[in-house]
């Protein structure tokens, strides 16, 4: 499995997806701000391993602080969670696991726990929130391996695979799961302008996996799902809003318009961590813009005029009725999804396939 990110007794081990295909090298970040120059700076991305790595930030914190008492704690607390809050807007996992730790530190506080066990027992939550990531993954894989082709080609948009998460992948994980029980697919992996996620990081990664992969510009997919090369899409997300409504990374909801328009199915693979039922549809999904640079250079090379204007939203929201399904750890949710969501937030979390 791809380590994308480790707890080490000396910090949080990070494997620098800035450097990669190129160079397999790693950032260890010994202190929360340390974690949040990583998130911020995209050393880790992908909304379940942002999740872990801000939860992972906190305990880190809470860890190394040598306050005396609980209302000192109490403030650097505060000073933590903001921190590693204020990295990336979009993937709502980043709030959903900076929370979980904190109302764990606030029912510890509150019960008078002696620090020292305070301290251990949000490692150990940090620490738990990565196995459950990854045991999330293999069940959505479980779950929507049978939703794709027996023998096909699949497209996917930016990179929802172990890189993307504590390992194994959401819409990778479903593929690896299909590709496991037997069927044979081949990835075509969209580039992902313009921070190359699919050319850089889904073509390493299913690459070390041995599954067939292709890479075609962002501009590509239309053209060839006229051709009827491709038999279906499956992305991640990064928030859910409660009708269904899916934030992506920039370019999935013109893909979610094409699969369409050519009748393939467009499926979602996402945690129950990235749905953000406080949020009633996409248009309250806020988007991280990043910074003009991503777009005006490549590898360092300036490629437009100086001084000309710039877009860069790093995500988009694709409405909910381009969306086939939406696979979960709890199981498939189908249109409505409004109603489907609101049964499904009834049952408890990680039901095995
Ligand atoms: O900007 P990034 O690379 O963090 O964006 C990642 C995506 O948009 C992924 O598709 C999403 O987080 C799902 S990852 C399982």
């Amino acid at each position: 499995m791809i380590p994308t990110l480790e707890w080490l007794p000396n910090g949080v081990n990070f494997l620098d997806q800035t450097k990669l295909p190129l160079e397999e090298t790693y950032v260890l970040a010994k202190n929360y701000n340390e974690v949040a120059t990583v998130i911020r700076d995209m050393i880790v991305r992908g909304a379940p391993a942002i999740g872990v790595a801000g939860a992972m930030g906190v305990a880190l914190g809470i860890q190394s602080s040598t306050a005396k008492d609980i209302p000192a704690l109490n403030a650097e607390v505060a000073v933590i969670c903001d921190t590693l809050a204020t990295t990336r807007p979009t993937a709502v996992n980043l709030f959903w696991a900076i929370g979980r730790i904190r109302d764990l530190y606030n029912s510890l506080a509150a019960a008078k726990t002696p620090i020292p066990q305070i301290k251990s027992a949000v490692v150990a939550e940090a620490r738990r929130m990565y196995d459950e990531d990854i045991a999330a993954c293999k069940a959505m894989g479980a779950f929507g391996a049978e939703l794709l082709p027996k023998q096909g080609t699949v497209l996917t948009h930016c990179n929802a695979g172990a890189l993307a998460t504590c390992g194994y992948g959401t819409a990778l994980g479903v593929i690896r799961a299909a590709v496991e029980r037997g069927h044979q697919i081949d990835v075509l992996a969209d580039e992902t302008r313009p921070y190359l996620q699919g050319a850089r990081l889904t073509a390493w990664e299913l690459m070390h996996d041995n599954i067939p992969t292709t890479v075609l510009c962002d501009n590509m997919s239309a053209h060839l799902m006229s051709k009827g090369r491709i038999q279906a899409v499956i992305v991640g997300a990064d928030r859910i809003a409660a009708n269904g409504d899916v934030a992506n990374k920039i370019g999935t909801y013109g893909v979610a318009i094409l699969a369409k328009e050519h009748g393939i199915p467009f499926y979602v693979a996402a945690p129950w961590s990235t749905l953000d039922l406080n949020t009633p549809t996409g248009a309250g999904i806020p988007i991280e813009q990043r910074s003009a640079r991503e777009v005006t250079h490549s590898n360092g090379k300036q490629m437009t005029p100086n001084g000309v204007g710039i877009e860069n939203p790093a995500f988009d929201v694709t409405p909910a009725k381009y969306i086939a399904a939406i696979i979960t750890e709890r199981g498939i949710l189908r249109a409505p999804y409004a109603e489907s969501i609101s049964v499904m937030s009834a049952q408890p979390a990680h039901t095995s396939a």
